[in-house]
């Protein structure tokens, strides 16, 4: 009820929505740092994604608005969309879209897409989801979905961020998962989460990279190293870790999955950087 009447009690907005966009409401925002926050916004009923796509977003704020690509960081089953933004100084989007309150509208392209899908991946018992920054927005999302637990026996999300208070987020969502009446059983089982920071003092200090070259992220885990035979790997991030994980992996024999082809990992890029 409250929902509908802060709808009709909406301004027009200032330009019509362009066609193929769902124009959806903001119901909360969460600032963490400086250069991060987190929103909720209404869910359109006739939208479907798999946990760990991305959207393009927007502002109804020009008659051409910018969109940027978004992973969606709620589970597929959510009656919301959350999503975890950085925000740049000068940015054409996240300039405008840090200042959202509830209430407010933003436009949604409709079609989803994203190679961090489970189905992109071949059967294995062990997933790692590789995150730096706001990279750990789809892996948000998949470690959320009950189908992550059902196709692996461990789960092993890493965040590495610069400070201690960029980690916050991945914290709390860790924290609500294994809360969560649909998948807390089953992720207290299984998901090891392993947060790093890099500039600043916290309880394990380092990038992903070095601690897979050390092997002290396997220690920390109680595993073995990898092994492209039963791990499988997603990984999200600056470009530069992508790039360093990708030519690691393939030198010890992974091979990169797509949709129409599952392999041993797949990786994209956390885009508004
Ligand atoms: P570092 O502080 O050593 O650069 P950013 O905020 O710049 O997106 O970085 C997020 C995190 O990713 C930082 O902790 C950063 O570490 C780390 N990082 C940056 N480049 C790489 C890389 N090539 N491999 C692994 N981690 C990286």
């Amino acid at each position: 009820m409250r929902e509908n009447s802060m709808v009709e009690e909406r301004l027009p907005l200032p330009f019509p929505i362009p066609p193929g966009v769902f124009a959806e409401t903001v119901t909360e925002v969460k600032h963490y740092t400086s250069r991060l926050f987190q929103f909720r916004m209404t869910r359109p009923r006739s939208f479907r994604f798999r946990s760990g796509e991305f959207v393009m977003i927007g502002l109804p704020n020009a008659e051409k608005p910018i969109y940027r690509a978004y992973s969606i960081s709620s589970p597929a089953w959510d009656d919301e969309l959350e999503f975890f933004s950085i925000k740049v100084p000068g940015g054409p989007l996240t300039e405008h879209l840090q200042k959202i309150v509830p209430g407010d509208t933003i436009l949604m392209r409709k079609k989803p897409t994203g190679t961090l899908i489970l189905d992109a991946l071949l059967a294995g018992s062990r997933l790692f989801m590789l995150s730096t920054g706001t990279g750990i927005a789809p892996f948000a999302s998949l470690m959320r979905d009950p189908e992550t637990y059902e196709k692996f026996r461990e789960v092993v999300v890493t965040h590495t961020c610069r400070e201690r208070a960029e980690l916050a987020y991945g914290y709390e969502t860790v924290a609500k998962t294994l809360d969560d009446p649909l998948v807390g059983d089953e992720a207290r089982e299984k998901l090891i989460h392993f947060p790093t920071t890099t500039r600043e003092p916290s309880q394990t200090v380092g990038r992903i990279t070095d601690k897979i070259d050390d092997l002290s992220l396997f220690r920390s885990i109680g595993g073995s190293p990898f092994n492209p035979e039963h791990d499988r790997v997603m990984i999200c991030g600056s470009m530069a870790m992508l790039q360093e994980l990708k030519s690691k992996l393939e030198g010890m024999g992974f091979t990169e999955g797509s949709n129409s082809s599952p392999g041993q990992f797949v990786i994209e890029r956390a885009f508004v950087d």
